[in-house]
């Protein structure tokens, strides 16, 4: 699966947001290791604190779906800037990116996109 099949496959997850206060829909693609994709959107709440972002919604689908070890995901958000994931979701990231790293693809609007690895953008997460 190539970078941009994966980034479309985010756009297409961003299409289910639910974003009545910002109106800004983010979308995202998980690969995990044995090949399966795992999409997620952006899911706010009136309580805004109780909102849940594209990333970790994907995140949590794959979990539940017995997926633990993730290579890449695509982060789609037509925003003026690059679309990167937050402290939070950077941490929910590395809890299953291991040793191993992972890619993080951010897009912006008009279709450019940025690629990462996880450990540039997430290197001293919190381990118990
Ligand atoms: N958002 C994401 O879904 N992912 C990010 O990494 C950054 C922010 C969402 C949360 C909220 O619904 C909207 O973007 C504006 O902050």
């Amino acid at each position: 699966m190539t970078d941009r099949d994966l980034l479309n496959m985010a756009r297409e997850a961003a299409q289910n947001a639910y974003v009545p206060y910002s109106h800004f829909p983010v979308g995202a693609a998980l690969e995990c290791a044995d090949g399966s994709v795992f999409t997620g959107c952006n899911v706010e709440n009136a309580a805004l604190g109780s909102t849940i972002c594209a990333e970790r919604t994907a995140v949590v689908k794959a979990v539940s779906e017995g997926r633990r070890k993730f290579v890449r995901i695509a982060i789609y958000g037509e925003g003026e800037n690059y679309c990167m994931p937050c402290g939070s979701c950077r941490q929910v990231l590395a809890e299953f990116a291991g040793k191993d790293d992972m890619e993080v693809l951010c897009t912006r609007s008009g279709g450019r996109y940025v690629s990462y690895r996880l450990s540039q953008l997430m290197p001293h997460r919190f381990e118990l």
